[in-house]
């Protein structure tokens, strides 16, 4: 299939708007990462989605909206801390799981009877998809498992030739993508996926509009029971864990993010980690390759730096590396904040999958 890259004028987003409407696919921007999207009330139009992906047919998929009233017709049920939180934080990188209408094809939930919404904060999205005059349904552009494209270069390395268009906008100002909360079970919601927004966020958000009985879980300890902590097997294969499983968020139980080469966290007092990184780099370097050359090692995040600044860079960062053929990554553990549960802890939560929980403490 032959792709065309486009730059974000007005004819070009009506001519993907068209391309959409028409059952095709089209990647475009968001603020969190570049979005692959199709006509969300068109299932065969979703089936290429997982084609051009190679996504796992149970991991279920984004609805983008252009406004908040398009969520009515997707969501049965809206409570008031929905729309509380709708009211806050949309358009923004904060995803609503709620129950879904029948106008939502099951293709596009991997049969579950709930659905995933969110209004993306970029004028390019919100333009694509009013002009579409339908929900978009959309994964992050990356290859299943690859990690999530934040240029439009990175989504011609995994889609070229495999999607309709690749609308070439900026490079993505948050980086990673949205904060997934399941809003199905009144008076509580669940954080499912950390991102920029975190529960202490929502929590205040409910606080401003007078909601304080409502509980904001995390599911941290659910994540590592299900592989954010030191499952050995979760770096093995995309399938990982076992597929009878019916996690909350399907998507969590798949090896997400990971660049070619080995990746391993150094976590600890600063002098500690930046003398282990250097220790691992010279023993590193005197291996060979399964090419059997010497292997090439590179240093990843060791000076402190700013959370937001390094989930901005950290997908693409994981790109180049691999582009220069790089066999080991080392990475200091970056700061996260008390909890744990902010940009740094989301930013933390992506590292680990990346490295495949691969953590030296020292
Ligand atoms: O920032 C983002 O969310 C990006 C941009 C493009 O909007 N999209 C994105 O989509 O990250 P994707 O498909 O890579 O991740 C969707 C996540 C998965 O973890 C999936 O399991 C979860 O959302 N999800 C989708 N529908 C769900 C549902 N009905 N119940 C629970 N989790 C759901
Ligand atoms: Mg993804």
């Amino acid at each position: 299939m032959e792709t065309r890259g486009l730059k974000a004028t007005i004819e070009n987003i009506a001519y993907s708007a068209d391309i959409i409407r028409g059952g095709g696919l089209v990647a475009f921007p968001t603020e969190t990462v570049y979005g692959l999207g199709a006509n969300g009330l068109n299932p065969k139009a979703i089936e290429k989605i997982y084609q051009a992906k190679g996504r796992p047919a149970d991991n279920p998929m984004i609805y983008h909206v252009s406004s908040p009233l398009q969520l009515e017709s997707l969501a049965r049920v809206i409570t008031r801390e929905i729309e509380a939180l709708v009211v806050a934080f949309w358009p923004g990188p904060l995803t609503l799981v709620v129950k879904k209408t029948s106008l939502v094809p099951y293709i596009a939930t991997g049969g579950l009877d709930t659905v995933a919404v969110r209004m993306p904060n970029h004028p390019l999205a919100l333009e694509l998809i009013e002009r579409a005059q339908c929900p978009i349904v959309a994964p992050s552009a990356n290859l299943s498992g690859r990690p999530s494209p934040t240029r439009y270069q990175d989504v011609w390395e995994d889609m070229g030739g495999r999607i309709d268009v690749i609308l070439e906008g900026d490079d993505c100002q948050v980086g990673i993508e949205s904060t997934v909360v399941d809003m199905t079970i009144p008076g509580q919601i669940t954080v499912l996926r950390p991102g920029a927004i975190s529960p202490k966020d929502i929590k205040s958000a409910l606080e401003a509009v007078n909601i304080d009985d409502v509980k904001v879980l995390w599911e941290r300890e659910n994540n590592q029971q299900r592989g954010y902590g030191e499952n050995p097997e979760i770096s093995g294969s995309e399938k990982s864990l076992d597929s009878q499983e019916t996690p909350k968020s399907p998507g969590m139980k798949y090896r997400h993010y990971a660049p070619r080469g080995e990746m391993i966290i150094v976590e600890g007092d600063r002098e500690n980690v930046r003398d282990k990184i250097q220790e691992l780099k010279k023993k590193g370097e005197l291996e060979t390759n399964d090419k059997g050359q010497g292997k090439r090692v590179a240093i990843l995040f060791l000076e402190d730096m700013d959370p937001q600044e390094l989930a901005h860079s950290f997908f693409s960062r994981l790109r180049e590396l691999d582009r220069q053929g790089v066999d080991l990554i080392l990475a200091g553990a970056i700061n996260q904040e008390e909890d744990g549960a902010g940009i740094g802890g989301a930013l933390m939560n992506r590292m680990l999958k990346a490295a495949g929980h691969q953590v030296i403490k020292v």
